[in-house]
């Protein structure tokens, strides 16, 4: 498996993500924030015993040590009715912990376990211990979405599109035709979330799943020496696996989960997602099955983004509809799968020379405004 650019321990100088030197503790308050809740629940017993209405006190988050014995990140042989050995079948397919197994399908349980039924009685525990219910109040809702983290476009305009930047826990999509800026877009939100949060980043590093073999580690050192970061540092702090097949850009995604819970990533970028897809699968009698496995990859997507609070980026293609009159005749490749797993969908398009519109759509909550940005030498600017 080709990885290189491995981070090799001595990351950039940021403290937060020096192992060893606040990072631990940081780590483990690493709770995805759908489960603030939950956090409440179980923090307050230690943390403030004698209040009675804890549940609805968000700024709990004072001792997070219990939340770590008790939930989230115990092994999943802590869960009543898992042994050792369904553990370690669990284990050697990559569910590790509780979190793992509350995010996890029936059926991806099923497979390694044989018994759907056990499956969903197994995911069931875990999401009980972790007090995950079904339903929640749209208070919860509320909260949750304060607690989501951005990463800055380095662009004033694409930020202000974007109320902020790129949010973690979702899956953005990036559209349009060749040229039109995605890869460019992808390498430079790969320098700004290293960047401490008071210049927009996260002091985080990225993932960086490449399909087309477009990434230029060059044009990273570039766009970082714009940004005041050491090149080479910026280099060792994103993790880049070049992806051959739609089955081993598969994989590469679930080695990318392993990545993001032991290391400081809080983004995953994936250009592009449906490349292989299509070529691997091309024509209609293909259609069902590409989409299947398509749909699988995006709903891993998903929940990485939504179990690790992680910005996950993919860019797409766009194609001709040859049936369309009216309005615009391109729309993004990958269908409806790729548009209801998308949280948030940018379009990029070519203006004059090096200048650039963004558009967002489908979006539940930003208004369809548009954006103008420059490809420059140090990146994409206003
Ligand atoms: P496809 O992957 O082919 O679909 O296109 P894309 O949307 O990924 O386009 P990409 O992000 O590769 O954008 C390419 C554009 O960025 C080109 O038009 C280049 O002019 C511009 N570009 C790329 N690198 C540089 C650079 O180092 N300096 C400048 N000034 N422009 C660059
Ligand atoms: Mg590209």
């Amino acid at each position: 498996m080709e990885i290189a650019l491995i981070p090799d321990g001595e990351p950039a100088g940021a403290d937060s993500v020096r192992p060893g030197s606040g990072t631990d503790y940081k780590r483990r308050l690493d709770i995805p924030s759908s489960l603030y809740s939950e956090v409440a629940l179980y923090i307050v017993p230690r943390a403030r015993k004698k209040e009675e209405t804890v549940a609805q006190d968000v700024e709990v988050a004072e001792e997070p040590v219990a939340v770590v014995e008790r939930g989230a990140d115990a092994d999943v042989e802590e869960l009543e009715g898992i042994g050792r050995v369904t553990g370690q079948k669990l284990k050697e397919r990559g569910y590790y912990t509780v979190r793992d197994l509350a995010f996890a399908s029936v059926k991806e349980i099923a497979d390694i376990i044989g018994n759907e039924e056990r499956a969903a009685q197994i995911i069931e525990a875990a999401r009980s211990m972790l007090g995950l219910s079904n339903f929640i109040s749209a208070l919860e809702v509320y909260r949750r979405r304060v607690n989501i983290k951005r990463i800055s476009t380095g662009v004033r305009s694409l930020d202000e599109l974007l109320n902020g930047g790129v949010e973690t826990s979702a899956v953005t999509e990036v559209a349009g035709e060749f040229g039109a800026g995605k890869t460019q877009f992808c390498h430079q939100l790969a320098v700004m979330v290293q960047l401490p949060e008071d210049k927009g980043g996260l002091s985080a590093k990225a993932i960086y799943i490449d399909t087309e073999n477009t990434f230029r580690p060059e044009r990273i050192a570039q766009i970082a020496r714009a940004r005041g970061l050491d090149p080479d540092q910026a280099l060792k702090n994103i993790y880049y696996a070049r992806a051959y097949s739609s089955d081993h850009q598969m994989i590469l995604a679930e080695q990318a989960r392993r990545i993001i819970k032991q290391d400081n990533v809080k983004l995953l970028v994936v250009d592009s997602i449906v490349a292989h897809f299509r070529a691997e699968f091309p024509g209609r009698e293909n259609l069902a099955e590409r989409q299947q496995k398509l749909n699988k990859h995006i709903a891993d997507l998903l929940k990485i983004a939504d179990a690790y609070d992680v910005a996950v980026v993919v860019t797409n293609q766009v194609m001709a509809q040859p049936d369309v009159f009216f309005g615009n005749p391109l729309k993004p490749a990958g269908g409806n799968v790729l548009a209801h797993g998308a949280t948030y969908r940018i379009w990029l398009r070519k203006s004059k020379e090096n200048i650039r519109i963004a558009k967002i759509f489908d979006s539940p909550y930003h208004p369809e405004r548009e954006a103008t940005f420059k490809i420059t030498e140090e990146g994409l600017t206003d």
